[in-house]
Protein backbone atom coordinates (compact mmCIF):
# COMPACT_ATOMS: atom_id res chain seq x y z
CA UNK A 1 0.00 0.00 0.00
CA UNK A 2 2.66 2.64 0.95
CA UNK A 3 4.44 1.90 -2.36
CA UNK A 4 1.34 2.44 -4.13
CA UNK A 5 0.64 5.76 -2.12
CA UNK A 6 4.41 6.93 -3.47
CA UNK A 7 3.71 5.58 -7.24
CA UNK A 8 0.75 7.94 -6.98
CA UNK A 9 3.00 10.68 -5.59
CA UNK A 10 5.80 10.20 -8.41
CA UNK A 11 2.97 10.25 -11.19
CA UNK A 12 1.45 13.15 -9.76
CA UNK A 13 4.87 15.22 -9.31
CA UNK A 14 5.55 14.16 -12.99
CA UNK A 15 2.22 15.07 -14.40
CA UNK A 16 1.90 18.16 -12.61
CA UNK A 17 5.30 19.32 -13.96
CA UNK A 18 4.34 19.06 -17.40
CA UNK A 19 0.56 20.12 -17.69
CA UNK A 20 -0.69 23.20 -16.79
CA UNK A 21 -0.59 26.81 -17.40
CA UNK A 22 1.90 28.94 -18.80
CA UNK A 23 4.05 31.03 -16.12
CA UNK A 24 1.78 33.86 -14.31
CA UNK A 25 2.55 37.64 -16.20
CA UNK A 26 4.52 39.23 -12.86
CA UNK A 27 2.59 42.36 -11.67
CA UNK A 28 3.52 45.87 -12.28
CA UNK A 29 4.27 48.48 -10.39
CA UNK A 30 0.46 49.38 -9.47
CA UNK A 31 -0.20 45.78 -8.80
CA UNK A 32 -1.69 44.19 -11.55
CA UNK A 33 -0.60 42.55 -14.60
CA UNK A 34 0.04 44.34 -18.03
CA UNK A 35 -3.33 43.91 -19.77
CA UNK A 36 -1.93 42.80 -22.98
CA UNK A 37 0.48 40.21 -21.68
CA UNK A 38 -2.37 38.61 -19.96
CA UNK A 39 -3.98 38.40 -23.61
CA UNK A 40 -0.87 37.25 -24.45
CA UNK A 41 -0.51 34.14 -22.02
CA UNK A 42 -4.22 33.22 -22.63
CA UNK A 43 -3.83 33.02 -26.39
CA UNK A 44 -0.12 31.04 -25.66
CA UNK A 45 -1.95 28.46 -23.47
CA UNK A 46 -4.60 28.25 -26.13
CA UNK A 47 -2.67 28.50 -29.32
CA UNK A 48 1.06 27.48 -28.64
CA UNK A 49 2.10 25.41 -25.55
CA UNK A 50 0.68 22.14 -27.31
CA UNK A 51 4.09 22.47 -29.81
CA UNK A 52 6.25 25.01 -28.53
CA UNK A 53 5.69 23.85 -24.42
CA UNK A 54 3.97 25.04 -21.54
CA UNK A 55 7.13 27.51 -20.45
CA UNK A 56 8.81 27.74 -24.52
CA UNK A 57 10.77 25.07 -23.43
CA UNK A 58 10.30 23.75 -27.41
CA UNK A 59 8.02 20.05 -27.99
CA UNK A 60 7.24 19.67 -31.49
CA UNK A 61 8.26 23.58 -32.24
CA UNK A 62 11.68 25.16 -31.06
CA UNK A 63 12.49 26.62 -27.95
CA UNK A 64 11.06 29.94 -27.31
CA UNK A 65 12.22 30.99 -24.12
CA UNK A 66 15.45 31.58 -22.36
CA UNK A 67 16.29 34.47 -25.14
CA UNK A 68 16.17 32.23 -27.59
CA UNK A 69 13.12 34.41 -29.70
CA UNK A 70 14.63 38.01 -28.67
CA UNK A 71 18.30 36.29 -30.11
CA UNK A 72 16.72 34.80 -33.16
CA UNK A 73 14.34 37.94 -33.63
CA UNK A 74 16.19 40.78 -32.19
CA UNK A 75 13.11 43.28 -34.58
CA UNK A 76 10.09 42.13 -32.90
CA UNK A 77 8.60 42.85 -36.25
CA UNK A 78 10.37 39.96 -37.80
CA UNK A 79 9.18 37.97 -34.91
CA UNK A 80 4.88 38.74 -35.33
CA UNK A 81 5.64 38.35 -39.24
CA UNK A 82 6.69 34.22 -38.01
CA UNK A 83 3.69 33.79 -36.10
CA UNK A 84 0.71 35.48 -38.35
CA UNK A 85 2.41 34.14 -41.93
CA UNK A 86 3.85 30.16 -40.22
CA UNK A 87 6.94 28.82 -40.90
CA UNK A 88 7.85 25.56 -42.22
CA UNK A 89 5.12 23.38 -40.67
CA UNK A 90 4.29 26.15 -38.59
CA UNK A 91 0.69 26.84 -39.14
CA UNK A 92 -0.30 30.23 -40.23
CA UNK A 93 -2.62 32.33 -37.17
CA UNK A 94 -3.46 35.02 -39.56
CA UNK A 95 -6.73 33.73 -39.83
CA UNK A 96 -7.20 32.41 -36.48
CA UNK A 97 -5.54 35.45 -34.21
CA UNK A 98 -6.11 38.97 -34.32
CA UNK A 99 -3.78 41.69 -34.90
CA UNK A 100 -3.79 42.61 -31.42
CA UNK A 101 -3.59 38.97 -30.08
CA UNK A 102 -0.78 38.35 -32.27
CA UNK A 103 1.17 41.30 -31.02
CA UNK A 104 0.37 40.31 -27.42
CA UNK A 105 1.28 36.10 -27.77
CA UNK A 106 4.92 37.50 -29.40
CA UNK A 107 5.54 39.84 -26.83
CA UNK A 108 4.73 37.45 -24.04
CA UNK A 109 7.00 34.86 -25.69
CA UNK A 110 9.40 37.87 -25.42
CA UNK A 111 8.95 39.34 -21.67
CA UNK A 112 7.54 36.93 -19.51
CA UNK A 113 9.03 33.39 -21.03
CA UNK A 114 12.24 35.64 -22.28
C1 LIG B 1 1.50 22.67 -34.80
C2 LIG B 1 2.63 23.09 -33.96
C3 LIG B 1 2.85 24.55 -33.73
C4 LIG B 1 1.96 25.48 -33.18
C5 LIG B 1 0.51 25.25 -32.76
C6 LIG B 1 2.71 26.70 -33.06
N1 LIG B 1 3.98 26.55 -33.53
FE1 LIG B 1 5.41 27.97 -33.59
N2 LIG B 1 6.65 26.69 -34.60
C7 LIG B 1 6.37 25.35 -34.86
C8 LIG B 1 7.48 24.78 -35.63
C9 LIG B 1 7.57 23.33 -36.11
C10 LIG B 1 8.41 25.84 -35.82
C11 LIG B 1 9.74 25.76 -36.58
C12 LIG B 1 9.49 26.17 -38.01
C13 LIG B 1 10.75 26.14 -38.86
O1 LIG B 1 11.76 26.76 -38.45
O2 LIG B 1 10.71 25.51 -39.92
C14 LIG B 1 7.85 27.00 -35.14
C15 LIG B 1 8.49 28.24 -35.09
C16 LIG B 1 8.05 29.31 -34.33
C17 LIG B 1 8.76 30.54 -34.15
C18 LIG B 1 10.12 30.84 -34.76
C19 LIG B 1 11.18 30.26 -33.87
C20 LIG B 1 12.58 30.43 -34.45
O3 LIG B 1 13.53 30.24 -33.68
O4 LIG B 1 12.71 30.73 -35.64
C21 LIG B 1 8.01 31.34 -33.35
C22 LIG B 1 8.35 32.75 -32.87
C23 LIG B 1 6.81 30.61 -33.04
N3 LIG B 1 6.86 29.37 -33.66
C24 LIG B 1 5.79 31.10 -32.26
C25 LIG B 1 4.56 30.46 -32.11
C26 LIG B 1 3.43 31.07 -31.46
C27 LIG B 1 3.42 32.44 -30.79
C28 LIG B 1 2.40 30.18 -31.54
C29 LIG B 1 0.99 30.35 -31.08
C30 LIG B 1 0.25 31.48 -31.62
C31 LIG B 1 2.91 29.00 -32.24
N4 LIG B 1 4.22 29.22 -32.58
C32 LIG B 1 2.19 27.87 -32.53
C33 LIG B 1 5.23 24.67 -34.48
C34 LIG B 1 4.10 25.25 -33.94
Amino acid sequence: MRRLLFGILVVGVFVGSCAGDPPEVPLGPDGEPDPVLADGRAVYAKHCAACHGRSGGGGQGPRLNNGAVVGAYPDIDDQVAVVADGKGTMPSFAERLTDRQIAAVTRYTREVLS
